[in-house]
């Protein structure tokens, strides 16, 4: 298939799955969210991780502020993705307080305000949790269609274990694929840990 079909069909697709998972109630949101949150604290990944690079959630994505929260009153490190206006490449910057450092930013997502960016390199952190609109088991994504994701996890420290958060209702059998497409390592949702077999 060539990848203006397979833009096609990724398009699609994430316009079902979007509305699928932003009919959910705010309730339900918010309990999976914790379920998911739960899950991710077991991990061993990240109970041994001494830093943790995660996204700042914005509408229906599952809520990663108590993960953030709970990371920073563990001592972790903790670093969000920042997009600059006009740039195709993602940096990360260390945040302290969720609550006082974070505005909307270039697409409306929060990132740290200007006297708050720190930028740090992902090899200081041990784990990346990803967002996605749409996944598959074996770890593939969509996202927003900007490739911001795909061009992070490629150039990842290989230290670095990446995982997915999702809801269930965003799992699919396959996620049609481009050459420049990169899995992640796990996918976590409100009920399960899917590890991913590359
Ligand atoms: N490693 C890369 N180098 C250069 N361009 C890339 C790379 N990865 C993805 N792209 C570009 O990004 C565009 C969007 O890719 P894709 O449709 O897979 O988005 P996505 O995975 O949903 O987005 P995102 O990663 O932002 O969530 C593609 O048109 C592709 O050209
Ligand atoms: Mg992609």
């Amino acid at each position: 298939m060539g990848e203006a079909q397979t833009a096609v069909e990724k398009e699609n697709l994430r316009r079902y799955i979007l509305r699928l998972r932003d009919r959910q109630s705010i309730g339900e949101v918010e309990q999976k969210s914790q379920d998911t949150t739960d899950q991710v604290l077991h991990l061993h990944e990240y109970v041994r991780a001494r830093g943790i690079a995660c996204y700042v959630n914005k509408d229906t994505e599952v809520d990663t502020r108590v993960l953030i929260r709970t990371a920073l009153d563990q001592g972790k490190r903790v670093l969000v993705p920042v997009v600059k206006k006009g740039d195709v490449e993602l940096f990360f910057s260390e945040i302290k307080d969720l609550g006082k450092e974070l505005a909307p930013g270039t697409f409306g997502i929060l990132e740290p305000k200007q006297e708050f960016v720190r930028p740090v390199s992902l090899d200081e952190v041990d784990v990346i949790f990803v967002p996605g609109i749409v996944w598959d088991r074996e770890g593939y994504r969509l996202g927003w269609g900007r490739g911001y994701f795909d061009r992070a996890i490629k150039k990842l420290p290989p230290h670095v274990r990446s995982a997915g958060l999702a809801f269930n209702l965003q799992l699919i059998t396959r996620v049609p694929r481009d050459q420049f497409d990169v899995p992640v390592d796990m996918v976590v949702t409100e009920s399960r840990v899917i590890r991913c077999h590359k």
